[in-house]
């Protein structure tokens, strides 16, 4: 191996991540090795190197400055949700939701994939933590990867700095993540803008705290501290280590009286999460204050006094771009003025984006997310609907003052909810913590034309969690039961539904900013200054109990959001029997007892 282009800067001093980094190079060969440092002046020379590549497009300076446009292959638009493996020694640890592969079979697999796959390329070097640098919770990770979109990219989501080197010091630990987008260059062969291989693989070991992608260098596939780390690796590591690693925005609510409470929300992807962490209350709340904390992830550790506290390991937002707009999500739109990457968006003639839902007219013409020339009558949608951003939180104006405590913020209440046009209330609050873990382990949410399936198909999320654990379901559940053991302080847990619809199709709730009603009586229960009461399905308010002013939402309305249909029941009640079959072999018992009793009181009804 020829090891002079390695070139161990002196600040690097942790053997393990040298002897490994070496390890990779002598399998990738990569023409350079590029050790990131996450400097302004790194950042200025990759997108000078971007644009000039014809990678990167420049947006008009003056009107979103210092923020480019990108445009995907048309074949690498999403994550790859059949191309992730979860490789645990053994299957059973793994569970029927997750890919499974023997371990040694999958590096059989992929020692022949990475040989030689950064041929002509330049391998770089990302040092990035998740979370605040320092951070008690916080945890660091080394990318490897041969694209400049994703070093560009983890710039912004994760905290990419020099100085992760010296926390990690000499024996520190660190997850290692190895990233190709599979796409040498072999004797002077010309890189096209978008590289990538048509055989994808996103793979995890567990045991191993290791993650190897393949193929994709798109979004969860290829920026390894989201997804692959801060969920799949890092849900792995919070069950050994005591903690939990969540899909869950982190949002707090101020009172006018200045009482501030912190809610974890867990929402399947398509769910609206980065809008609700972001959401702006109506008039009528005055005084009310809403602050991001995270509108993806979380990770929540026990306190040593009783309580959860979480910080959000991301550094910026990748949230999808279609249908975000004055309306849907002010302070997103706020956020992405400048310092922003797009990705498959459209481009305007001024030199600024677009998409579908941006504005109620679309501009009369503009290139598409493919490249080619758009109007309004052409038939096909500008932006591909999974388009994104990618957009430093501190930039959004709703950015909670605490949301870089390395101790977190303490979490007093859990909010669950799907996309459902049928069956589940607007709103209701666990019976207790076991009932709140099973109405999260049985979520489920109608697909979208953004995900897999047949558009409008509930598909079950357990904890939004489906796509994202690392481990067992049925252990995921028993751990969420020992935490709640564990601690003296348990959040409230509630469940909610944005998204019902009335017989003619339409949604019944407004949604949006007027989410902020449910949010306050969720936060006045945690806060003991209202009541709930008890129905079969948990405990709900009555119309009184929600504070309807400057809203004109009738009580009719309001049983319809409310009602609970024993026969629809019953039919969801048997998917929940059909999800726990396939969790069979490690549902905790008091799970499946939580099911008898829920049919019991619903056949009463
Ligand atoms: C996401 C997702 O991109 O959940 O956050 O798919
Ligand atoms: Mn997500």
């Amino acid at each position: 191996m020829d090891n002079s282009i390695i070139n161990v800067p002196a600040y690097v001093k942790n053997e393990k991540a040298i002897s490994w980094i070496k390890e990779i190079v002598g399998l990738t060969k990569p023409d350079k090795v590029h050790w990131c440092d996450g400097s302004q002046a790194e950042n200025d020379e990759m997108y000078k190197q971007l644009v000039k590549s014809g990678s990167f497009i420049k947006l008009n300076e003056s009107k979103r400055p210092n923020s480019y446009l990108v445009r995907s292959d048309v074949s690498d638009v999403a994550r790859v949700e059949d191309r992730t493996y979860i490789c645990s020694v053994n299957k059973s640890d793994a569970g029927p939701t997750n890919n499974w592969v023997d371990p040694k079979e999958m590096k059989a697999t992929l020692n022949k994939l990475f040989d030689g796959c950064m041929r002509g390329r330049t391998m770089y070097i990302i040092p990035f933590s998740m979370g605040p640098l320092g951070s008690h919770i916080a945890k660091i990770g080394i990318e490897i990867t041969d694209s400049l979109y994703v070093v560009v990219n983890m710039r912004i989501m994760t905290r990419m700095v020099k100085a992760v080197w010296d926390v990690l010091g000499t024996g520190g630990e660190f997850v290692p993540c190895v990233h190709s987008v599979g796409a040498p260059l072999v004797q002077g062969q010309k890189d096209v803008p978008w590289p990538c291989n048509s055989q994808k693989y996103i793979v995890h070991y567990p045991e191993e705290h290791a993650i190897w992608s393949f193929g994709s260098g798109y979004g969860g596939n290829a920026l390894l501290g989201k997804k692959c780390f801060a969920l799949r690796i890092a849900s792995k590591m919070a069950r050994e280590e005591g903690w939990m690693a969540e899909h869950m925005l982190i949002m707090g609510l101020e009172s006018p009286e200045g009482e501030k409470t912190y809610i974890g929300g867990a929402f399947p992807s398509a769910c609206g999460k980065t809008n609700l962490a972001m959401l702006i209350p109506p008039d009528a709340f005055k005084g009310w204050k809403v602050t991001t904390v995270g509108d993806d992830i979380a990770w929540i550790k026990p306190g040593k006094d009783g309580r959860l506290y979480a910080i959000n390991p991301e550094n910026g937002y990748f949230g999808v771009a279609p249908g975000t707009s004055e309306k849907s999500n002010s302070n997103a739109m706020a956020t992405i003025t400048k310092n922003s990457i797009f990705t498959n968006v459209a481009l305007t003639p001024d030199g600024d984006v677009w998409w579908e839902g941006m504005t109620d007219t679309p501009p009369a013409e503009l290139i598409e997310w493919t490249g080619k020339p758009w109007t309004p009558d052409c038939g096909r949608k500008a932006a591909n609907p999974n388009g994104r951003f990618t957009t430093p939180a501190n930039q959004c104006p709703s950015i909670d003052p605490e949301w870089e405590n390395p101790d977190g913020v303490p979490i007093k209440v859990f909010v669950f909810g799907g996309r459902r046009s049928t069956t589940m209330p607007l709103v209701r609050q666990s019976n207790n913590w076991q009932h709140g873990v099973y109405i999260a382990a049985t979520l489920g949410s109608e697909t979208t034309a953004a995900a897999a399936g047949k558009v409008g198909q509930v598909r079950r999320d357990p904890f939004a969690m489906l796509p994202f654990c690392g481990y067992h379901m049925g252990d995921y559940f028993a751990h969420w039961l020992e935490i709640g053991k564990r601690i003296t302080h348990q959040p409230l847990i509630f469940a909610v539904n944005w998204f019902r619809t009335d017989k003619d199709g339409n949604f019944i709730w407004p949604g949006f900013g007027e989410n902020m009603r449910v949010l306050k009586w969720i936060v006045d229960c945690a806060n003991g200054k209202t009541k709930a009461m008890d129905s079969p399905l948990g405990r709900m308010p009555q119309y009184e109990d929600i504070d309807w002013n400057g809203l004109d939402f009738s009580k009719k309305q309001f049983e319809e959001v409310m009602s609970i249909d024993p026969e629809q029941w019953k039919i969801e009640i048997k998917l929940h029997e059909e999800l726990f079959n396939t969790l069979q072999d490690k549902l905790p018992k008091e799970i499946s007892a939580l099911r008898e009793s829920l049919l019991a009181k619903i056949s009463s009804m």
